[in-house]
């Protein structure tokens, strides 16, 4: 391993914005240089030398990784134009080591200072143009449970989290239509530096719906590149027992966003948002993961428009999974991509697709979650778009017709 380790101190001119703002720039980097593990950043509280006010330390697996960040085209871009600037003077020190073997097995996962993104998907908001059906669907084809019903809205719940589905009726639209999205965060903390993330970014922030007020602590609204409402917010409500339903999902997973704005949906996500990569099906399709460690709670897709095209619920087994799948078969409800091995969540899934009722639903059994110790040093694969690195049991290089 190589650690590589810069000390500064910003020029005394430099404000406070301007250091806040290249150090929030400095965290940034190990999403954007995934060749960096064990990324530290923190302020200098030596009391025996203060000639540098802060101090970064990143390892890299070798020297040949530490040259190509150094090298990088947005590495000495960013040394330019933000850098030098601010900065009065410098240290950089790089050395090899070797890491020691853990002390004892089940050794505490590594401790975590990069910002932190949202939990976990809780819900998506769907306006319908006829409420009863759709709800008749997401019962008995996915196995939610009705908990609050009126004549504008309507809750469904899959385990003990509020609900996982909310529908709007809409009699104007001829096809459901996602407006929203909602993820949970995990500390006020982490939900005032995303708060601040959005507004650094020159966004909007939004109130969250107003129901939804009532439903969580605390929290605020942000539109994405492609108009798409995404609701943050603490202490989402629960209740004390999941739905008495057999084969129900035991958790809504994540959504699949086709967008027109690939780059600036991503960059959104993952820079704003702070949602983590975890694989990329180049120039196709980049997983993103939040703090609940789903190898994705979010995909984006590079299309020609934008709408979101499906909800992943994860089912107890792959029982349950194929037990759904012949109520489908039996009642006909339209299957719009049949049982798949997916490569980069290594779950098994089947997708249904009403578009009256939204977008496609996918049930799915053993989607990757990652090991803290995973969570925090995974690198993204790079695969290219051949469609058995979407599905492991497509036979060739072009069997593209049934997705
Ligand atoms: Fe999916």
């Amino acid at each position: 391993m190589i650690r590589h380790t810069l000390s500064f101190r910003f020029a005394d001119d430099a404000d406070r914005a301007a250091r806040e703002s290249v150090l929030d720039e400095l965290r940034t980097f190990p999403d954007r240089y995934p060749a960096m593990r064990g990324f530290v950043l923190g302020e200098n509280i030596s009391t025996r030398d203060r000639t540098f006010t802060h101090t970064m330390a990143v390892d890299f697996d070798g020297q040949d990784d530490l040259l190509a960040y150094l090298g990088s085209e947005s590495h000495e871009r960013f040394v330019r134009t933000r850098w030098r600037p601010v900065i009065a003077q410098q240290a950089i020190t790089s050395f090899e080591f070797t890491e020691r073997a853990p002390l004892l097995e089940g050794r505490n996962p590594p401790v975590s200072t990069r910002p932190h993104g949202p939990y976990g998907m809780e819900y998506a908001r769907i306006e319908v143009p006829d409420m009863q059906e759709t709800i008749d669907f997401l019962q008995y084809h996915v196995g939610l449970q009705l908990e609050q019903r009126t004549d504008e809205y309507a809750y469904l719940r899959a385990d003990i989290e509020h609900h996982a589905i909310e529908l709007i009726h809409s009699p104007a639209r001829t096809d459901g239509w996602t407006t929203a999205v909602g993820f949970s965060v995990a500390s006020e903390e982490i939900l005032e530096q995303l708060h601040k993330n959005v507004l650094d970014a020159g966004l909007e922030v939004l109130e969250l719906q107003e129901r939804q007020r009532a439903l969580c602590d605390n929290g605020f609204a942000v539109k994405d590149p492609n108009g798409l409402v995404v609701e943050l917010f603490t202490e989402f409500q629960e209740y004390a027992e999941p739905p008495h339903i057999e084969i129900r999902p035991l958790d809504l997973v994540h959504p699949f966003i086709a967008t027109a704005k690939f780059e600036e949906t991503l960059d959104f996500y993952q820079h704003v948002l702070r949602f983590l990569p975890s694989d990329h099906v180049v120039g196709s399709t980049t997983f993103l993961r939040c703090e609940d460690r789903y190898h994705h709670s979010l995909a984006v897709q590079k299309n020609t428009e934008h709408y979101v095209a499906h909800l992943c619920f994860a089912m107890k087994s792959l029982d349950h999974v194929m037990r759904m799948r012949a109520r489908a078969l039996y009642k006909g409800a339209p299957i719009a991509s049949d049982i798949v091995n997916h490569s980069a969540s290594t779950s098994i899934a089947f997708y249904m697709h009403d578009t009256r009722f939204g977008p496609r639903y996918e049930l799915c059994d053993d989607h990757r979650v990652f090991t803290p110790e995973e969570h925090e040093t995974h690198r993204p694969r790079r695969m290219p778009a051949d469609p058995r690195n979407i599905d492991v049991w497509r036979p060739a290089s072009d069997d593209w017709g049934r997705f």
